[in-house]
């Protein structure tokens, strides 16, 4: 419903009021008054609950980078509020868990406030970490306007931030050192940077692929998003660019085939504190099965063509985890997205421990590699 206009305080009086409410979902302010123009181009105000306890986020963009911070409820949160209401942005948008309110300034001054019902299923607010319509990373966040994003694309992001967030500890170290190596267009780097970074962390990512055009592009985007000097990219290859750091996380995303084998070797030889690494095809085990001998009394898993693939995929990820744990590695294998977005949905989480393996381990890995007769390409990476 379409009012008359109204006093422009009146109605920024009752956003302060929605903003400071318990049912506030998020707000958004942008464009600008006829005649000014506001210190930042964008702010977002939205609750989150940390582990600090409930805050209200503040994420405003100046144009060249998004800034993040976390006010505490009471007058923390109703001084920072104040500033960004005393911006002349061009319009409010908020939505509290009952309705929506929508504030366009006119030319001349005065408020044209339009109000709705909050009729639609949408993601309950984001807010305490149990909550399974959370998302880690805001769907509002301008990472989103950058790389483009469909529902699929940011559940699958969602889903890989869960992970992430499921391997580190609360206390990060300061900086944290990331390399995504077969970072492909990097979306899945920045949404590492992004949710990182609004943790607090100090965070530092170089992103490696072997195709330079993804550099140009990946880089660019990095400068749009304000973030160029803290994420940057490298053409080369897995197995050996060049970084500027030893990384304290490896994150190695549907890598093909043995490039997922590269990266964890070069994760062992870095002794990175956490991998996550997402298989992707499988064809060096599964090559090397169709010429050996299948042990009695597996004849069946080998003899037709589909069965040996999805074994071969099922043996090569075992063996990589075996050989992560050999080299000081606790490894989860998880699924990390739901097998309706990709098929290629197994991750391996890696914590390194530095502990040696047991005789049982070795012994196990050794019998499990001559039953089948393979050797798997990360174990000649590693001795090489
Ligand atoms: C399937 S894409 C995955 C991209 C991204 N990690 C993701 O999950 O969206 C694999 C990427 O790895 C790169 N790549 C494959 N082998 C590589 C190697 N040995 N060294 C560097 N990059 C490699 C490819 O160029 C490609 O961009």
């Amino acid at each position: 419903m379409e009012d008359m206009p109204v006093p422009l305080d009146q109605a920024l009086a009752e956003v302060r009021e929605l903003l400071l409410a318990p049912g506030l979902t998020r707000a958004v302010a942008a464009g600008r008054r006829r005649g000014h123009t506001p210190s930042v181009t964008r702010a977002q105000v939205r609750p989150v609950t940390l582990k600090s306890g409930t805050k209200l986020q503040i994420v405003t963009d100046d144009g060249a980078r998004p800034f993040t911070r976390n006010v505490a409820p009471g007058d923390e949160a109703a001084a920072a509020l104040d500033e960004l209401l005393a911006e002349p942005f061009g319009n409010w948008h908020v939505e509290t868990d009952s309705a929506t309110i929508q504030v366009r300034i006119t030319k001349k001054g005065d408020a044209q406030v339009h109000r709705a019902a909050t009729t639609a299923a949408r993601p309950a607010p984001e807010q305490g970490h149990d909550r399974t319509k959370q998302w880690l990373l805001d769907p509002g966040d301008p990472l989103f306007e950058v790389i483009g994003g469909n529902a699929a694309k940011r559940r699958q992001i969602d889903a890989f931030l869960r992970a992430l967030a499921a391997t580190l500890p609360e206390q990060l170290p300061e900086p944290l050192r990331v390399v995504d190596l077969g970072c492909g267009n990097a979306y899945l780097t920045f949404a590492a940077y992004r949710y990182l970074a609004a943790r607090g962390a100090q965070v530092q990512v170089v992103g490696v692929d072997v195709r330079e055009d993804q550099r140009v592009r990946n880089t660019a985007v990095a400068e749009r998003l304000g973030c160029a000097e803290q994420v940057t990219f490298v053409a080369g290859t897995i197995e050996d660019a060049e970084l500027p750091f030893a990384p304290d996380l490896v994150l190695a995303l549907h890598a093909c085939d043995t490039a997922t084998d590269q990266a964890l070797a070069r994760a062992v030889r870095w002794e990175a504190r956490w991998v996550l690494a997402a298989p992707c095809c499988h064809h060096d085990i599964a090559a090397q099965l169709k010429n050996a001998k299948t042990p009695f009394p597996y004849g069946e898993t080998t003899r037709h063509a589909i069965l040996r693939e999805r074994f071969a995929d099922v043996l090569t990820d075992s063996l990589r985890a075996g050989l992560l744990r050999l080299n000081g590695y606790r490894v989860d294998v998880v699924e990390f997205v739901d097998s309706a977005h990709t098929p290629r949905n197994l991750l391996l989480r890696a914590r390194r421990t530095g502990a040696a393996p047991t005789p049982e381990q070795q012994a196990e890995y050794d019998e499990m590699t001559g039953q089948w007769g393979v050797t798997p390409a990360l174990a000649t990476m590693l001795v090489s």
